[in-house]
């Protein structure tokens, strides 16, 4: 009997959802399969209050972790571990980081292969860079990733996803499609789980090799990386500020957010249009450097 770990945080149920699909044709009589969810201790509210959803920023980005439950009933012998996470400014999000800073996470990753999958709108290759580094730290192993994106342009989901996390809505609205991962999408992760249940019962998570290579594991625009860096940047100087500026929920961070959040909004107006416009014609010349980019980081399961 081969065991594996389904070990996740989903805040509004979507990631849930890849992960059940994901995974219905891997157990049988042969393959055992445990899901456990991470619990943070304070539970973030959903839909998200304006100043709560800008006071995860910093946490998130610097990695901070919450206090989170103990997970229990589990083992420390899986032969497979698949964690699931979404994206939290461009990081893991915060109770899967807090989990893999803990104890717990070294005691059941050690030495073991490990799948993950993540779930975000599109903006997640540098917050897969920081959990490649969580995983190593544990000891385990990652020899496959597979990331599902929101339906519809970037740039619509830049409104239709804040939209949705701010009042519940996802609804599709004038030009803009419904918020989240397409169904049809959703569904057909299922292959993932067919190919997982045939590759252990043939040992292969044994050789270290990715085992859901050509599936469409990861969809990745090389221009969008350069977008993410350039994020990232600005990331690093708005956390300190806004964690400088007081303790969590108070009303010193509520001033330094507001600035920031209209700061976000000119930047979604002015400088991300032209970035994309910059991008689009920049990466004529830059096709190889950007070719390489998607290579690596679509790595180890792409195409
Ligand atoms: C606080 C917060 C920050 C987020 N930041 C990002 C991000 O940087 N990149 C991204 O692609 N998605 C981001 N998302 C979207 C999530 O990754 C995810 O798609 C969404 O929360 C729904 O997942 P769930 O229903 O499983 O909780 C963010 C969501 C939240 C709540």
């Amino acid at each position: 009997m081969k065991k594996v770990l389904v070990l996740y945080y989903s805040q509004a149920g979507q990631l849930k959802k890849v992960i059940d699909s994901f995974t219905s044709n891997l157990p049988d009589d042969e393959i055992q399969v445990d899901f456990r969810e991470i619990k943070p201790k304070r539970p973030y509210p959903f839909p998200w209050p304006f100043y709560e959803f800008f006071d995860e920023f910093p946490e998130s980005v610097l990695m901070d972790g919450c206090e989170i439950n103990e997970v229990e009933n589990i083992e420390n012998d899986y032969d497979l571990i698949i964690l699931g996470y979404t994206v939290w400014y461009m990081s893991p999000s915060i109770p899967v980081t807090a989990f893999m800073q803990s104890k717990q996470a070294k005691q059941i990753f050690k030495d073991k292969p490990v799948i993950t999958l993540i779930a975000c709108r599109d903006m997640w290759v540098l917050a897969q860079e920081k959990m490649k580094k969580l995983i190593e730290n544990v000891g385990g192993k990652l020899i496959d990733n597979v990331a599902l994106t929101d339906q519809g342009k970037g740039a619509y989901s830049l409104v239709t996803l804040p939209r949705y996390l701010l009042t519940g809505k996802s609804n599709a609205f004038l030009f803009f499609p419904p918020a989240g991962i397409l169904e049809s999408e959703i569904k057909a992760a299922s292959r993932f789980g067919d190919r997982l249940n045939k590759a252990l019962k043939e040992d292969k998570e044994k050789t270290g090799e990715a085992l859901l290579k050509n599936l469409g594991a990861v969809n990745i625009d090389g221009k969008l990386i350069a977008t993410e860096k350039i994020a990232n940047r600005s990331f690093q100087v708005w956390t300190r500020l806004i964690k400088l500026s007081g303790k969590k929920y108070s009303f010193g961070r509520k001033i330094t957010i507001t600035i920031y959040a209209a700061f976000l909004i000119l930047l979604l107006l002015t400088v991300v249009p032209i970035n994309v416009i910059i991008g689009k014609i920049m990466s004529k010349f830059r096709k190889d450097e950007i070719n390489s980019l998607e290579d690596y980081y679509e790595q180890p399961s792409g195409r």
